[in-house]
């Protein structure tokens, strides 16, 4: 758990203004570098936004996956969702990251569904969020994801492939780590307590699956830190690779709080959001604008505390149009409301993508489901 007067972080809350450099330090994970970035870019041989604007910011034995790389030797991606709600803006980021991952270096995304977890820790009937998972992964299949490359793997319906794995995790793990490294209380249901070995175990199945050592890259938010850092400090005992994490920041929330919230709808751009309401949802958002459209003009907007901008940042692909709304905004030369205009463009075609293809995903889901590729 990271704690500070500021903030708090754990897998399951965030609160208050998060120092993200305080919570690597605290979280014991490296800061990327540039020359990390630049190692990326040259082996992928294309960039991609959120890595070169730092939002993907720390990791732990990046440089295991990259000597991979260079040597041409056997590596997989792996990330999840715990589905307990709709989605939005925020969860979806990583996860195109994550497609360009792999795209770029040709490797296969083993994903988690972990609707055993929201039933444990949420007020939630297990049925429920099962219908997520399966929900959930329509808009994952939808950011273009083959079937070859992503391997579905939902808790409840799946858990043949993990249990095994799970039980020597588990076994290795003493309630008094689980207690300390997760803030469990004795009032905890034991079922909270094991729910880790489970996360941690599809970290170490796809060596299980190709019986060769198969380490696993994580593009995470940084909150889901103290799982894999469980998972590093066992995989030796068990004989597996240690995995190694790429951690994000937050997406704010319209609002200007640190993290959008599913359960404040207001706070955040869902997926499934009609137009008028994204539309009214950015015309509605915290800017760094001046109060006035004269005092604009003459002084300029912050564009460094604007939510628009941190937006334009995160879903905006192109740096010239980003550099150019910087400039704009600081010299007056451009409102906060044609400002979030510009932004509703963009963020209303991603969106009619996503949704076009998802509908497209139902018919086709089996076939990404780990059962379909692998006995
Ligand atoms: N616990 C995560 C959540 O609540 C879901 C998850 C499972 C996950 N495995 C993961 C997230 C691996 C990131 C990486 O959302």
């Amino acid at each position: 758990m990271a704690q500070d007067q500021a903030f708090t972080v754990t897998p399951w809350e965030v609160k208050g203004k998060v120092d993200y450099r305080r919570l690597a330090e605290q979280f014991g994970v490296k800061l990327l570098t540039e020359e990390d970035v630049k190692m990326i870019e040259k082996l992928a041989g294309d960039s991609h936004h959120l890595l070169r604007r730092g939002f993907f910011y720390a990791h732990r034995g990046l440089e295991n996956i990259i000597e991979r790389i260079v040597n041409r030797k056997r590596w997989a991606l792996y990330t999840g969702r715990g589905p307990s709600a709709d989605l939005h803006l925020g969860h979806i980021l990583p996860w195109m990251f994550t497609k360009w991952l792999c795209d770029r270096f040709n490797v296969e995304l083993f994903f988690e569904m972990t609707d055993d977890e929201k039933f444990l820790v949420r007020d939630l009937p297990l049925e429920e969020a099962n219908r997520y998972a399966y929900d959930n992964a329509l808009t994952l299949i939808a950011l273009g994801f083959r079937p070859d490359q992503l391997h579905l793997i939902i808790d409840t319906e799946d858990i043949r492939y993990l249990y095994k794995i799970a039980v020597k995790v588990a076994k290795c793990l003493t309630l008094s780590t689980v207690k300390h490294t997760f803030g469990f209380t004795d009032s905890t249901n034991v079922g909270a307590a094991f729910f880790p070995t489970l996360q941690i175990a599809v970290a170490f199945l796809p060596t299980e699956l190709y019986g060769e050592e198969c380490p696993v890259l994580i593009p995470a938010g940084i909150d889901q830190d103290p799982y894999f850092r469980l998972a590093r400090d066992i995989a030796d005992r068990l004989g597996y690779p240690k995995p190694c994490t790429l951690y994000c920041k937050f997406v704010p929330a319209l609002t200007g709080e640190e993290k959008m919230s599913a359960s404040r709808p207001e706070t955040a751009i869902y997926i499934l959001d009609d137009d008028n309401t994204v539309k009214r949802k950015i015309m509605n958002a915290l800017t760094g604008g001046q109060p006035t459209k004269e005092l604009q003009r003459k002084l300029g907007g912050n564009p460094d505390v604007c939510v628009v901008y941190k937006y334009f940042m995160a879903y905006v692909e192109d740096d010239s149009v980003v550099s150019k709304i910087y400039a704009d905004c600081k010299s007056g030369n451009i409102l906060c409301g044609e400002c979030k205009k510009i932004l509703y463009e963009y963020i209303v075609k991603l969106l009619h993508d996503i949704r076009d293809r998802r509908e497209k995903a139902r018919d086709v889901i089996e076939s990404y489901r780990i059962s379909s590729k692998f006995r």
